[in-house]
């Protein structure tokens, strides 16, 4: 049930979903110190319409709730690459920076109460400067095939020098991503949130949950479906040129797929 409401305190909304304090970080709401303040004493104070507020919030909450799943297994390979770059690259650009202020000003914050945040800190930063690197290199493939321009007289050795290789390669830093996935999940004991922990606690814990869940999904689309699908069209392809010399000959420059 939506407990959203005027009288709300902005510390009961984000404890309530934390992922509500993204949309007060977008309004320079700072959470802590107008934690004990209603949402209508915060608006107007900061001359906010409260009904927009409430719309924002209500929104993030939906958003929270999730689209329905899709079955990315039967959609084109373009499609599914422009799927992960509008959707889960982008989740990534956006989340990065704040988690990456969030796990420091803890690790800052809270070091002495809970140890254990300071290797959080360091393991995702490694992280993070790992996943920034990896999508910039991804994209230069993936832009690549969403643009629906190939050209067919490349040979076996440059398809695999050009994706196949660089493709393979990702998918074993997929394994080092899930690696600090998995150490960030047992430091934080399953993203659990401690008693008295403040709520930027609770924030970098909601956010490092969320980055958990979506990388997972994102993981999982290009390991097991966009990647061995580039791959394999990209070594039919080559073969096809193999076979069909005159082929390659009679186009010249790229052509579309
Ligand atoms: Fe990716
Ligand atoms: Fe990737």
């Amino acid at each position: 049930m939506c407990t959203i409401s005027p009288l709300a305190t902005v510390g009961a909304l984000v404890t309530e979903q934390p992922s509500r304090s993204l949309v007060f970080e977008e309004l320079d709401v700072d959470i802590c110190v107008n934690g004990q303040k209603s949402l209508a004493d915060v608006c107007a104070a900061m001359s906010l319409a409260v009904g927009g507020v409430i719309a924002l919030l209500t929104a993030e909450d939906a958003r929270r709730k999730g689209s329905q799943p899709v079955n990315w297994g039967s959609r084109e390979v373009e499609e599914v690459a422009s799927h992960v770059v509008a959707t889960h690259h982008a989740y990534l650009r956006r989340a990065l920076p704040r988690l990456s202020m969030l796990t420091s000003r803890v690790a800052r914050g809270h070091g002495q109460e809970f140890p254990e945040v300071a290797e959080l800190s360091m393991v995702f930063e490694t992280f993070r400067a790992e996943a920034e690197r990896h999508m910039c290199q991804e994209e230069g493939i993936l832009f690549s095939i969403t643009s629906k321009v190939d050209n067919v007289d490349r040979s076996l050795d440059e398809r695999l020098a050009e994706t196949v290789g660089p493709l393979a390669n990702m998918t074993i830093e997929h394994d080092d991503a899930a690696r600090a996935l998995t150490r960030m999940h047992m430091l934080t004991k399953g993203y659990w949130v401690p008693e008295g922990a403040c709520n930027g606690y609770r924030s970098m814990i909601d956010g490092l949950a969320e980055l958990d869940r979506d990388m997972k999904q994102h993981l999982h689309i290009e390991n097991h479906i966009l990647f061995p699908r580039i791959m394999d069209r990209e070594r039919s392809r080559a073969i096809s040129v193999a076979r069909s010399p005159q082929r390659g000959a009679s186009v010249s420059g790229r052509t579309a797929i």
